[in-house]
């Protein structure tokens, strides 16, 4: 089973299992079809994340994360005044990362690929020729950012055609671009003449990533956070994602309290997770960074003796103050290494990954003669101490800029065991607001006993440390609640999120029969046999 954003991509990621191809066989193909259909957020100018659990039970991820190009300097987004340059690390080709998808699936097939490269490449780049249906959404994603695309682009785009929805959309340059991939591997896109158009077309726009920025990438093999959670345990993305540490420190803080008894998003299951969250942001903002330049706590960071004494100024009533809050007080350092989709084979292999472009359509430049669009990773650093992102998240001297060095993420592609067996495959795009929708997922299906499906529907709400606000998805909560938590002193907001997430996963029922949840906010669609 396949489930991902677009039922293109959910299809090929299938029909590549149908034909005996594996997981991992099946994630290339996936991966590389939402660049084409689903250009949003699939991408092959941007990067992401990737947690297997494989049928014999080893567990691994893989790390195909952006990363600041060798001409980064620490301060490259400040002002002479040493303040943040509005839209400089969002929009435009000053703000790409070294593009790290292409490495990670050839990382991937490398290790675990059983059908040829060229073979599962072959349904894509026919789907790129043929073109993909533009859904309502994406008729109103696309003419959104219009505005974007013809501020950030010299020359007119693909994009910049008024597309309605039923239009069909043909993708033969980003063809032209998978079929030299197809032909010469990771340097059909690294070295030779796509990265020679790719970086002088990042540079006459004002970039600063070189050719040498691409040949010297490659994508890392990093051991994933595990950690139990009742009789669960949760596989889930190491940094330089924060989304794995912070998922263990939220669950547990989570753990002590009640929530089934308390029932879901109820008053009290709201304020102990909205608590967690707060103190787990409050941490990521301290803490957490690229592991290959900063030591991470990581084992305190997660344990159970911590998350108690973060949570030990908690009370039911009254919330807690972001303004009282700052990072926990570790004193031990160690120095030990450290659009979502999911997808289990017929051979029980799963695997969960996240990749993105960041921003809807990056940072909106679109290479028209590779077709295709680049990242505005860049803003996932901070810019500047105290200065929030994009996503509203602040940063500290962990995350600040260096060459070379990934910058901060919050994806959070997750695999959860139960009693020692697969269980469930999650994870959601949604910048800041990821970590908290898997774990509102794996709580509802966990102590709410919801299908998959109705784990993904149920209403969503987060907090973030700072802002000191609950975002809440709009007309999905009483008004009667949503009263009681201002009188206990926490503020809320309905308008700024439309919607929390859009959550992907697969839940095993049993030996044979697997469940998917497609988050219907998306046009995310499953697919299987
Ligand atoms: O890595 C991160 O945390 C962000 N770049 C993710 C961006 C994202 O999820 C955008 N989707 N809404």
């Amino acid at each position: 089973m396949v489930v991902s954003a677009r039922i293109e991509a959910s299809e090929i990621g299938r029909d590549i299992l149908k034909k005996g191809g594996n997981a991992f066989d099946a994630m290339i193909a996936t991966e590389l079809a939402l660049a084409v259909a689903y250009p949003y957020a699939g991408n092959i100018g941007g990067g992401g994340f990737m947690v297997y659990r494989k049928a014999n039970g080893t567990i691994g991820a893989l790390d195909y994360r952006e990363k600041a190009p060798l001409a980064a300097t620490k301060n490259m987004y400040l002002d002479e005044f040493n303040k943040v340059i509005p839209e400089k690390s969002t929009l435009g080709a000053f703000a790409i990362g070294v593009p790290g998808t292409i490495a990670g699936i050839f990382a991937v097939h490398e290790k675990f690929g059983s059908l040829s490269f060229k073979d599962i490449l072959k349904p894509v780049i026919a789907l790129a020729y043929k073109g993909v249906i533009v859904t309502q959404k994406q008729e109103k994603r696309i003419k959104d950012y219009q505005p974007l695309f013809l501020k950030v682009n010299k020359d007119s785009i693909l994009f910049d055609k008024p597309w309605k929805a039923n239009d069909t959309i043909k993708y033969p340059a980003l063809a032209k671009t998978l079929e030299r991939i197809s032909k010469h591997g990771k340097d059909g896109f690294y070295k030779g003449e796509t990265a020679k158009i790719l970086a002088q077309f990042i540079q006459d726009n004002g970039g600063i990533i070189t050719e040498e920025d691409l040949a010297k990438y490659q994508a890392i093999w990093r051991d994933p956070i595990t950690f139990n959670y009742d009789d669960l345990k949760i596989i889930s993305m190491a940094p330089p994602s924060s989304g794995g540490i912070c998922l263990a420190q939220m669950m547990k803080m989570i753990e002590p309290f009640p929530i089934d008894e308390f029932g879901h998003n109820s008053v009290k299951t709201i304020q102990v997770i909205t608590e967690a969250e707060r103190r787990s942001y409050a941490d990521r903002s301290y803490f957490l960074g690229d592991p290959d330049f900063v030591d991470i706590p990581k084992k305190h960071l997660i344990s159970s003796k911590y998350a108690k004494q973060r949570m030990e100024d908690f009370s039911f009533k009254r919330a807690t103050l972001s303004s009282d809050v700052s990072h926990g007080d570790i004193q031990i350092t160690e120095s030990d290494e450290t659009t979502h989709y999911s997808i289990i084979d017929q051979y029980g292999n799963a695997i969960a990954a996240t990749t993105t472009l960041n921003g809807a359509f990056g940072s909106k430049l679109y290479c028209s003669e590779l077709g295709f669009f680049l990242n505005n990773e860049m803003d996932d650093f901070s810019s500047k101490p105290g200065t929030p992102n994009m996503f509203g998240l602040i940063g500290a001297e962990a995350n600040s800029i260096a060459p070379e060095k990934r910058m901060l993420s919050s994806m959070t592609p997750t695999i959860v065991e139960k009693n020692g067996a697969l269980y469930m495959s999650v994870g959601t795009p949604g910048g800041s607001t990821i970590i908290t929708s898997v774990l509102q997922t794996i709580l509802n299906v966990h102590e709410h006993k919801m299908s998959m499906q109705e784990a993904v529907n149920a209403p969503r709400f987060h907090h973030q440390w700072l802002p000191d606000v609950i975002f809440m998805e709009p007309n999905a909560f009483d008004a009667n609640l949503i009263g009681e938590l201002e009188s206990l002193g926490y503020n809320t907001n309905e308008e700024r999120s439309p919607v929390i997430g859009k959550v992907d996963g697969i839940l095993v029922l049993n030996d044979k029969s697997y469940e998917a949840g497609a988050d219907h906010r998306g046009d995310d669609a499953a697919a299987g046999f």
